[in-house]
């Protein structure tokens, strides 16, 4: 539309100056003056047509560039709207790779296809292991994202009894390179990590981007993350809870957010092995929460990695990838700042109705009321969970998604909480 319109104005410029030279030069003598008046009046007519075209020619240039700036504007406009996400600070997905061709292929497609912006969100993945066809297939991708080699593909020493477990030391020492490139070397003020086995939700970027105001203004906070460690269909409200939230004090990796301030603390002492049980080890942890979503905005396809196999099939694949495009970065989010969410989840668990794990499930609960199963004991926590298909293990004595020991999630139809008794005294870390 535009562009036809600035066609037709350059045509119709053209077509004035065209009229205005035929004006200035074809006047008809109604008298019949000399040959040297005649030149004379030619000259002057030469100049005044050159002081007309000229006024007329920057005219024209400064209404050029107006339209052109408007142009500029609409489209500007256009494109944000289409991509919802507005302006905002530059949040670089680190996609850690190593030897998985068709894996690091099918993240790649799908970080790709959601992005709303590459310079917003440039994606750099990083390969350890030196594998060549893994290499060819991230360069494939040319210039939608840029690849960094971790260099030191020097085998690493490993305890003899953690043989089985190298995995684990060659994954700790490559983050900890990539993770100080992304710092150090980039400078960047926040990154999201993602690893070559995960699938990513439509609103993946516009759910971190919401939330990273909200993880810079919180000291109570220190990551995001993209996964419900409980993410089942059968335990989320997949209809109508995409856009719900919630602070968890257990560390959920897989998509996730941290900021430098962040690598700054933990770069330094960056452990051998092992880095996520590290990371929610109390030392470290520091009594700080991550956000987590209802519905998880990752999911794991990965089986073969160094994750055990029984994990995968039970729990991993059926997390529900969520499917709705939740507009976050619209809606007001401040209810996750640790002052006004605390008061309110609290209450919110205590007015909740204590209920047996065998009501629940009985399948007889009244719809829209929310529920609590109490637990004062490590097994009565793990028996429930177990016979609910919520995850049952402990890290640092935290279970998967608790916060305040509380875990939440949606059973049947309605909200339910597992909460330890009134008395609760925190988490114990020999709880395991
Ligand atoms: C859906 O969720 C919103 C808040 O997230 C709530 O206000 C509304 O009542 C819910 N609707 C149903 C049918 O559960
Ligand atoms: C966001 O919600 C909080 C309550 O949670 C309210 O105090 C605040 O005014 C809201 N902000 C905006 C911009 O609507």
């Amino acid at each position: 539309m535009r562009r036809k319109q600035l066609l037709l104005l350059k045509v119709g410029i053209v077509a004035w100056l065209l009229v205005v030279y035929i004006l200035f030069t074809y006047q008809p003598s109604t008298t019949s003056p000399s040959l040297s008046q005649k030149s004379h009046n030619i000259n002057q007519q030469l100049d005044k047509l050159e002081d007309e075209l000229s006024k007329q020619s920057k005219f024209y240039s400064s209404l050029l560039e107006k339209l052109r700036g408007l142009q500029r504007q609409q489209q500007e406009d256009h494109h944000d709207d289409f991509r919802v996400i507005k302006d905002g600070p530059v949040l670089p997905i680190l996609l850690i790779a190593c030897n998985r061709e068709a894996a690091v292929r099918r993240s790649i497609d799908l970080l790709l296809k959601y992005r709303p912006d590459q310079d917003r969100f440039p994606i750099i993945v990083s390969q350890d292991c030196g594998h060549k066809p893994t290499r060819e297939t991230i360069e494939s991708y040319g210039d939608q994202l840029s690849l960094i080699q971790q260099p030191d593909l020097s085998d690493i020493e490993v305890p003899l009894k953690e043989r089985k477990f190298k995995g684990y030391f060659l994954i700790a020492r490559h983050y900890k390179w990539a993770l100080n490139q992304i710092f150090q070397k980039f400078d960047y003020e926040a990154v999201i990590i993602v690893e070559d086995d995960l699938d990513v939700a439509p609103d993946f970027y516009e759910y971190f981007s919401a939330t990273y105001p909200i993880l810079r203004s919180d000291p109570t906070l220190w990551c995001v993350s993209a996964w419900n460690d409980n993410g089942k269909a059968g335990l989320v409200d997949v209809k109508n809870g995409s856009s719900i939230l919630y602070r968890t004090d257990f560390f959920p990796g897989l998509g996730w957010m941290m900021t430098k301030e962040l690598w700054d603390e933990l770069g330094p002492k960056w452990p051998r092995s092992y880095w996520d049980d590290w990371v929610r080890a109390p030392e470290q942890r520091a009594n700080r929460a991550c956000i987590r979503p209802e519905v998880s905005r990752t999911r794991t396809f990965g089986k073969k990695g160094v994750s055990n196999g029984l994990f995968y099939e039970k729990h991993l694949k059926q997390i529900h990838l969520n499917e709705v495009f939740v507009p976050f970065t619209k809606l007001n989010l401040s209810h996750l700042h640790q002052e006004q969410y605390d008061p309110a989840f609290e209450k919110e668990v205590q007015n909740s109705q204590v209920v047996s794990l065998t009501e629940v499930k009985s399948g007889r609960l009244t719809q829209g009321v929310k529920y609590k199963i109490v637990y004062h004991t490590k097994d009565v926590f793990k028996r429930t969970a177990k016979a609910l298909g919520l995850m049952d293990d402990f890290k640092a004595g935290v279970p998967r998604t608790g916060y305040k020991g509380v875990i939440s999630f949606f059973y049947g139809n309605n909200r339910i909480f597992l909460a330890p008794g009134n008395n609760w005294q925190g988490y114990n870390p020999s709880w395991s």
